[in-house]
């Protein structure tokens, strides 16, 4: 089972990516936890995607496709995967769907998950990230047991950079122009699926789950 995840930043792609990848026993791949993760330990791409990050940019696709293409050739991937956060420009999408036709495979499901512009600059303010685990919170919907301490691997949490207001409006609008295009090249495929995302997280879920099947 190949699953994309769509949506605005913010709009909860990872919260049910790892739900997805949990219940389906596939494995959960962001681009933008690679990215973290590659920052945190200072290596060279880590340096040259934190400008963009920041900024609220996108990194350009020189660094993002073949990072996630061998993500993806790697044995966990066999038998499918959820991506959240790729594609996220027309070009990205295309090289995904070369890709997967070399090997007569295609994506299965897009999901978009669709949250209003207002509400996501609410949600991004109150997310708190652990960088060493990839686990994320909200301190009003999902407040860890120790405040500022990750539940799963003891680390302190911290508010992502590129989570501040100024940066949010930037990231949506990047969205709006470069990513919001994949929502008709999925459909033209015919597997793109809309939840609504402003419901709660179960109810999300449930919704998604009724569209890939029990
Ligand atoms: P990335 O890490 O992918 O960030 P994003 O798309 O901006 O999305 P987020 O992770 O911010 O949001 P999300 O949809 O995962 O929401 P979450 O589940 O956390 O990318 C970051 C950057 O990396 C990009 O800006 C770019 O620079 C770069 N990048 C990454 N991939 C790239 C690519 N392919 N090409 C180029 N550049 C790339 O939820 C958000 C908050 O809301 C959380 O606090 C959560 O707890 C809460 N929440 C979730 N669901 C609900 C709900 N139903 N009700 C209430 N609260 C909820
Ligand atoms: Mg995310």
């Amino acid at each position: 089972m190949k699953i994309i995840m769509l949506g605005a930043p913010g709009a909860g792609k990872g919260t049910q990516a790892k739900m997805i990848a949990d219940k389906y026993q596939i494995p959960h791949v962001s681009t933008g936890d690679i990215f973290r993760a590659n920052i945190k330990n200072g290596t060279e791409l880590g340096k040259k995607a934190k400008t963009y990050m920041d900024a609220g940019e996108l990194v350009p696709d020189e660094l993002t496709v073949d990072l996630l293409m061998d993500r993806i050739s790697q044995p966990d991937c066999a038998n499918g995967y959820v991506l959240d956060g790729f594609p996220r420009t027309i070009p990205q999408a295309e090289c995904l769907e070369k890709a997967l036709e070399e090997r007569q495979e295609a994506v299965d499901f897009a999901i978009d998950v669709e949250v209003p512009d207002d509400s996501i600059i609410k949600r991004m303010s109150g997310r708190r990230a652990c960088l060493n685990c990839g686990a994320t919170y909200h301190i009003v919907h999902i407040p860890t047991k120790v405040e500022g301490i990750c539940d799963r691997c003891g680390s302190p949490l911290v508010l992502r950079d590129d989570d501040r207001p100024e940066t949010v409006k930037n990231r949506l609008a990047v969205y709006h122009q470069q990513t919001r295009p994949l929502i008709d090249f999925y459909s033209s495929r015919k597997v793109l699926h809309e939840v609504d995302g402003t419901q709660s997280m179960e109810k999300v879920f449930a919704d998604i789950v009724k569209v890939l099947g029990e």
